[in-house]
Order: structure tokens, then sequence, then C-alpha cells
């Protein structure tokens, strides 16, 4: 008998990973909570919630369940893994002290600051008197950040004191993101290319994996707002043999040390989101977690097998690991429900999946799908599909990707038309 896995998690992300564990030889069953329509297709589903931490652990107990893959950052955050390891579960993932590297935007500056992972210089502001009195002063363009979750759309980058004043009455008056804006990181505007790594820790040792680029904002040219991501590639081709150096030696290493020397030992996924700037790589975040989109394109391309590298991660035997990229590229392109990320219409039938079927390079990761009461599957969220492919090049990976999402059709679709265009640059 092969393990029982269940997987936590119902987006594009989740299916990414379902898909990889289902290539596990090791593997003979999948569970995921909740799941969705395509992760159904590999994996059983059952509805509970990714924050119904108890009911996850009764259930995996009941299917004497031998390893939790945890996806999100909310119950990552809220200490789902805490909760089932206290019921004899082995789960994938930091503990509540240690997700609080992607929980908490003031814990990590300070992190960064005390043990010198370079970064953006910031301040920190408990209420926002002191915040609008130290604007006065401050350079403009500015970037205000709420201190806690706040979906990827916490982050305000203002141009003017008025913008930046605004912003601060927003976050931390009007609640516009709730508790996540009881404090505030105030932090000096950057620029230049950003590049997600992600990385496997097992508390002391990290090897990453290839790089992605993401696409943040909904519109072509990098206008509209800020989103989850729209569609990315992997490799970056802007992620160079030096920048990876000066990575290793200033910013890996350095942050799965620091984590430990706090007593925050960190187990799980590391996504660094790095900004190329001209005075070299900075950290713009940690998530504390996969990216999504970003685990659609790199496990996609990963070649070692995801259970030995996450078994590896929990026993800290990470260092044993040959973890193992295919010498190839890819591109993930998604499709939205038109309005994504502010309102829009769910419940539309999706035709055209079935084109996915028996293709080894291209994929279709279901993000926002469920089955209706007559069986279809249909349109439930802002991201709905992940179309992603693989080529030798990412030229060629972006242009099977961009054939491929005409594949299916949905009322609404929304894509970006310029994912990966960047790569005509180099
Ligand atoms: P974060 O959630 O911290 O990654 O921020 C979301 C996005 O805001 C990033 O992907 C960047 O595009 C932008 N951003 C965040 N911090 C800065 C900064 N210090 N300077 C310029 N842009 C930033
Ligand atoms: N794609 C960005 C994220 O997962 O946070």
């Amino acid at each position: 008998m092969g393990m029982t896995v269940l997987i936590v998690g119902g987006g594009g992300r989740e299916h990414a990973i379902a898909t990889s564990v289902s290539k596990s030889k090791r593997v003979s069953k999948i569970y995921a909570t909740p799941g969705n329509a395509g992760i159904a297709a590999i994996a059983e589903c059952v509805d509970i919630k990714a924050m119904e931490f108890e009911k996850i652990a009764d259930f995996a107990v009941e299917k004497s369940v031998d390893l939790v893959i945890v996806g999100p950052d909310d119950p990552l955050v809220g200490g789902i893994v805490d909760v089932l390891e206290a019921r004899g579960l082995r789960v994938f993932g930091p503990r509540k002290n240690a997700a609080i590297l992607e929980g908490s935007k003031a814990f990590s500056k300070d992190l960064m600051k005390k043990y010198n992972i370079p970064t953006a210089a910031y301040e920190t502001f408990d209420n926002a008197e002191d915040a609008l009195k130290y604007l006065e002063t401050a350079p403009m363009p500015i970037v205000l950040k709420a201190d806690g979750l706040a979906l990827g759309k916490g982050v305000l980058i203002c141009n003017t004191l008025e913008e930046a004043k605004a912003g601060v009455g927003e976050i931390m008056l009007d609640k516009k993101f709730g508790t996540a804006g009881n404090r505030l990181v105030i932090e000096e505007f950057m620029t230049g290319r950003e590049v997600s790594v992600l990385s496997f820790v097992d508390g002391n040792t990290i090897k990453t994996m290839s790089s992605a680029q993401d696409h943040k904002r909904a519109k072509d040219n990098d206008e509209g707002l800020n989103t989850g991501g729209m569609g990315n590639f992997s490799p970056s081709p802007f992620y160079t043999e030096e920048v990876d150096k000066f990575c290793k030696e200033n910013i890996y290493q350095r942050t799965v040390d620091a984590m430990k020397a706090e007593g925050r030992e960190f187990k799980g996924v590391i996504f660094f989101g790095l900004m190329l700037t001209p005075k070299g790589p900075r950290v713009l975040e940690y998530n504390a977690r996969f990216g999504d989109p970003e685990a659609q394109v790199v496990l996609t391309r990963m070649e070692s097998d995801i259970i030995d590298v996450v078994d590896a991660c929990i026993d800290g035997k990470l260092a044993d690991i040959d973890l193992k990229f295919a010498d190839n590229a890819a591109v993930c392109v998604v499709l939205a429900s038109d309005g994504y990320p502010l309102s829009y219409e769910k419940g539309f039938e999706i035709t055209g999946l079935e084109n996915f079927e028996g293709k080894d390079d291209y994929y279709c990761f279901h993000a926002g799908t469920k089955f209706n009461e007559a069986g279809k599957i249909v349109t439930n969220g802002g991201r709905v599909l992940g179309v992603t492919a693989t080529g030798a090049t990412l030229k060629e990976a972006r242009a099977k990707a961009y054939e491929a999402t005409k594949w299916v059709s949905f009322a609404n679709k929304y894509m970006r038309t310029d994912i990966g265009k960047a790569i005509e640059e180099v």
C-alpha cells in the first residue's frame, strides 16, 4: 500500500501540488479539503474549508492520512500545522511561530534588519498619528504595507504626500484590510525587475527551486489593480548566476538561520519575493508557502519526487536530496472572470477542458471551479483556470500556453495577453 496524502486548499496552487503528488509512485490515495473540480479528477475532494482545522484533523485521523500538505497562507499563519501535529499527524508546512514570516510584515522587516538581510529601508507604526507625522518629511514615492495578511492587496505605492496620507487613513483608520492594518510598515520605494524564488526548507538546510516571474497587475503592460497573480513564467532569464550567488550569500541561508536563532525553526516552503534593484537584489516580501501561480510553473518543471522532498524537509534531511528541475521552461496564463479582482459573476459553464487530456506538456490547473447541481464544471472564482505549457524555451512554452488558452471557453473569460512578453527583451 502506498501513502495517503491530504492536500489542504482548493486553488490552482493546490491543483499543481496534487498533480505532482499524483505522479509520485509512493502515493496511492489523495484527498483534498476542499479541493475543486479539477483536483477532483486526481483526488477525493471533501467539503471542509481550509480554516476548519479541527474538522480537517478529525478527517485526517479517521482516514489514517500519512501526510498533510498545506497550500494556502491563511491556515498556515493561523496555526493549522500546530493543530494537526498535536493530533499526531505528519504535516508539511511551517508552524504558527514560523509562518509569521509571511503573517507579519513588521516581523519580517525587523528580522531582515536584525540579521542584515538586504531589503528596503522602513519604519513601523502602531498608530495613524505617528505615521502621518513621519510622512511629512518622507521622500516620495513611498510604499505603505498593512502588517497582516490582505490577499496580496495590502500594499499601496503612493506618489504624493496626499496619496500617502489617504493610504494611511484607509489602512489604519478605515481598516480597509481589517486587523491586518493595526500596524503599518512604511517603506522606501525601490525600482527593478521582480523575481520569485521558492525554496524547500528543513529547519537548517535550504534548497531553492527554479526561479519564476509573476504578473501581479490585472491588465496588460502592468496596468490595473494588483491581483493574486495573472500568470507567470519559469525560469526567469533575469535571475542570472550572479544574482543567484548574491542571494545565496546574503539572503537564503541567512533567513533560515535567522528564523532558527529566533527559536522559530522554519520547515516548509519559503517564497522569496525579490526585486533586482540597481544596488543589487533586495527582499520585497517573504511568503511561507508555494506561490499561486508560481507553483503551476515551478512544480511542473520539477523532476524530483515531491514526496521525497517533502519527507526530507519534515525529517530534517533535505541535505541528502538532489533537487532536480528539467532544463526547459513553463508559462502559465490565468483565465480569470472579467472584473477580477473587484466584482465578477460566477457559475458559468466551462467547456473544452477535455482538450488537455493525455497531453504531457499542457496543463489546465483549476483555480476557481466547481461542479454545479447538474454535474457540469462551472466558474467559481476570480481566477478560474491556469493554462500552463512547458517547452524547450520560454518562447516555445509561451506560444503553446497562449494557443491552449483558446481550447477552453466560458462566459466573461478574461486574460492578459502579455504574460512572458518580457522574455523578448532578453
Ligand atoms: P508585497 O506583497 O510586499 O510583495 O508587495 C506587492 C507588490 O508591491 C510587489 O510585488 C511590488 O510590485 C510592490 N512593492 C512592494 N514593496 C515595494 C517597494 N519597497 N518598492 C517598490 N515596489 C514595491
Ligand atoms: N503569486 C504571488 C503569491 O502567491 O503570493
